[in-house]
């Protein structure tokens, strides 16, 4: 039986992992924590509530008692963190909660974790014990219209929320290089999948154009990301917790760049003809005020991954989206529940200005 302590578990991609470790392992236990902030939803978990093998505690990552505790009670042999705040326009118009929970979140995690797995005396490890820093492809910066990103591109960040993230990836490179602790960072690109909370593109297209509401585009909408079906990202974190060595990076993508304007006109038609709604159309969108300092182009190149762990992504991206819009059409409810309340003024604040 592996033990593991996943945070940020009732957000996208930690549900989705929580999910697919689940499924795919039966010696598996899973201690879930999560601070349930905007964006964590035990909707995503429901249908887990009968699992003895997952354990969901709310809390936060910050909490040094709390760290602490489940450490020494449960004693996980693998930790995963993707507790984070995780939303770029989010970063530009707040960024100290950034600093909060993406740095101080995570030294705390690494810290607490040194105190339950490392003997000082001997200087030694315990054995089977490994730390998963779950980054992105954001810490590189943006590149041009050549080349990609690879484990050894400089970090480079732009926002507050890739800066933060960036700074965490220094500090767990940092227990690794003056402690020695077995840790591994991946570096992903732009997940889409079930669960995802619609303040991020694809969610937020599909929601605007089932309701025939704009559809905010930024700038001239050729901004390209590299996009990556969730269940390949969590595959991709399972066989780093198995067979990544320690103090290694690895980036996961998709091979699969798109530009802005591309991924909406392919939600439209897609929605369009699943719904029978010719009202679901091209016309619906608008081009809105750019996103300060904008990453123009992310682009992974995922070879070490698949030569040293077999890696490769799955999903092709006709697949993906197909069954990301017929998730959230089949789960309306659950976008009604999670853009009550405060999803309404945040939706104001960040769009109002840009729509009028
Ligand atoms: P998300 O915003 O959907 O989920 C974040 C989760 O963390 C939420 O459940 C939230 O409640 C929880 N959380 C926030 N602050 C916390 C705290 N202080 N203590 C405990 N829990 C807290 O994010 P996501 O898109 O699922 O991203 C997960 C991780 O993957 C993040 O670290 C993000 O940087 C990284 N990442 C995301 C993508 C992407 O495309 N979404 C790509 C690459 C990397
Ligand atoms: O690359 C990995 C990153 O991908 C993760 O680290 C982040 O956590 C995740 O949020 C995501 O960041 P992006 O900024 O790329 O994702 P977002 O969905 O916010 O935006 C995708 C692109 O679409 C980006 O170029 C901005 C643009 N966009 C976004 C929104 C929300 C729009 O044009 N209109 C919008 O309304």
């Amino acid at each position: 039986m592996t033990t593991y302590l996943v945070t940020g578990g009732a957000g996208f991609i930690g549900s989705n992992f929580v999910h697919y470790m689940l499924r795919h392992h039966t010696d598996v236990r899973i201690i879930d924590l999560d601070a349930l902030t905007y964006a964590g939803n035990l909707e995503n978990l429901k249908d887990l509530e009968d699992d003895d093998r997952h354990v969901f505690v709310r809390g936060d990552i910050c909490d040094r008692a709390l760290i602490g505790d489940l450490l020494r009670g449960w004693d996980p042999d693998v930790i995963v963190n993707f507790a984070a705040e995780s939303h770029v326009d989010r970063s530009i118009t707040g960024p100290e909660i950034f600093v909060v929970t993406n740095v101080m979140g995570t030294v705390n995690l690494l810290q607490r974790a040194k105190d339950a797995w490392y003997d000082a005396g001997q200087k030694t490890w315990r054995k089977g014990k490994k730390y998963i820093q779950v980054s992105t492809d954001e810490v590189y910066g943006a590149l041009g219209a050549e080349g990609y990103f690879t484990e050894e591109t400089p970090l480079d960040p732009h926002s507050p929320y890739s800066s933060s993230k960036a700074s965490a990836d220094h500090f767990v490179k940092a227990f690794h290089d003056t402690y020695g602790m077995p840790v591994c960072i991946t570096r992903c690109s732009n997940n889409y999948g079930p669960y995802q909370f619609p303040e991020k593109l694809i969610p937020l297209i599909i929601r605007n154009a089932s309701e025939h509401m704009p559809l905010p585009v930024y700038g001239d909408g050729m901004q390209i990301r590299d996009w990556l079906y969730v269940e390949d990202h969590c595959r991709a974190i399972d066989l780093v917790a198995s067979g990544g060595r320690p103090g290694e990076v690895y980036n996961v993508g998709g091979h699969n760049e798109r530009s802005n304007l591309f991924i909406v006109k392919e939600i439209i038609s897609r929605l369009s003809a699943r719904l029978d709604d010719p009202a679901i159309c091209e016309s619906l969108i608008r081009h809105v005020e750019d996103r300060p300092g904008h990453d123009r182009r992310y682009g992974i190149d995922p070879e070490k991954i698949r030569k040293e762990l077999g890696w490769i992504p799955e999903t092709n991206f006709g697949t993906g989206i197909a069954k990301t819009v017929d998730w959230y059409l089949a789960h309306r409810d659950w976008t009604d529940h999670v853009t009550s309340g405060e999803y309404l003024r945040y939706y104001e604040e960040m769009y109002g200005e840009r729509m009028r």
